[in-house]
């Protein structure tokens, strides 16, 4: 397809650690079409981070990508050089993650990191890309927007740093948004302030969101599709209206199910289990120890991305029959 920004096929992630090998991503399959906002959900350590850094290669010196591909913007981002990653990075694909330290430049004034920002991405003179910034600034919910330009990172509080590096990260007007978990420390109002904006610019530009977020409700508001990821693996991905509506894989009908009972915020511990050790894979289906429909199969074979429909996938078995 050729209006998709980036694909990423049958990707395989270890971590090398002293404790053994850590098999964080064990075949992904994603694919995130231009101008389109795809929801990344699933519980704490299923490989959501680590696919997102993947994708922008900046992942740990411990990590090895085994197999797969990532194909971004018609190119192969596996292939690329440190140079060209950077290139990349900096213009075509923003990331935007909970530690706003990293990302934010000790030695430069806000303003001017923004400035720079905005003046890659558009022909802006430096007073008109100033006010631009301050305006973004104030539409984070910044007060005094015009005095923080003026500030250094280490002036600022956690919250402000982040909604700083949310505003760097926008002003690139970026191919593809990554935003792991992006508001998860900031107070509720903010937290919609935020998403709002996001969803406004995606409206103007072209721009490609990955959200990545362990909270249903904002997938719902924010995104038009939704990949579920279970111990490595995309293991649903669909429509949002549809996969919420008729849920397909059972870890994603119990999500859904925990996530309704008691509002927006998932407790994934009420699915009876926990993920499997990553260090110690089960031979089939990596949800089978876990799952209520399980038969033979399940314990022998790890089932692949099935295809039900078009656009929508289910990584299991019991698909495999309705299919036909
Ligand atoms: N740098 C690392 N070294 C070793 N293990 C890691 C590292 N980063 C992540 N992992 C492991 O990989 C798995 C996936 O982690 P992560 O991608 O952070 O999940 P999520 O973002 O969904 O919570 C976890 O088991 C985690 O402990
Ligand atoms: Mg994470």
């Amino acid at each position: 397809m050729s209006n998709t920004i980036l694909s990423v096929e049958d990707l395989h992630i270890i971590f090398r650690t002293y404790l053994g090998t850590v098999h964080a991503l064990n075949g992904v399959y994603l694919e995130v079409g231009q101008g389109e906002s795809v929801g990344l959900v699933g519980e704490t350590g299923c490989g959501k981070s680590t696919l997102g850094l993947s994708i922008v290669r900046l992942l740990d010196e411990s990590a090895k990508i085994t197999k797969g591909r990532i194909i971004f913007n018609n190119e192969s981002i596996l292939d690329k050089s440190q140079e060209e990653m950077r290139e990349i990075r900096r213009k075509y694909i923003s990331l935007i993650f909970q530690d706003p330290t990293a990302a934010l430049n000790p030695v430069y004034k806000i303003g001017d990191q923004i400035v720079e920002a905005l003046q890659m991405s558009r022909s802006l003179k430096k007073g008109e890309a100033i006010e631009e910034g301050s305006k973004l600034l104030s539409m984070l919910g910044i007060p005094e927007s015009k005095k923080v330009m003026e500030q250094y990172p280490h002036e600022l509080s956690g919250g402000m740093r982040q909604r700083v590096m949310i505003a760097i990260a926008l002003s690139k007007s970026p191919l593809l948004l990554i935003a792991d978990e992006p508001t998860s420390n900031l107070d509720v109002t903010i937290q919609a302030q935020i998403l709002e904006l996001i969803s406004e610019l995606r409206k103007n530009t072209k721009m490609s969101l990955l959200l990545i977020t362990h909270d249903m409700g904002i997938v719902a508001q924010v995104c038009e599709k939704v990949a579920v990821m279970y111990a490595g693996q995309v293991i649903e991905f669909g429509n949002v209206r549809d996969v919420f509506k008729s849920p397909l894989h059972p870890y994603t009908k119990g999500l859904l199910k925990v996530a309704n009972l008691i509002g927006e915020k998932s407790r994934l511990e009420s699915i009876p289990g926990t993920i499997p050790d990553l260090r110690n894979l089960p031979p089939g289906c990596l949800f089978s120890p876990r799952c209520p429909y399980k038969f033979s199969k399940c314990m022998q074979n790890r089932p692949s991305n099935i295809f039900v429909d078009k656009g929508r996938s289910v990584a299991c078995w019991l698909l495999e029959y309705k299919v036909g």
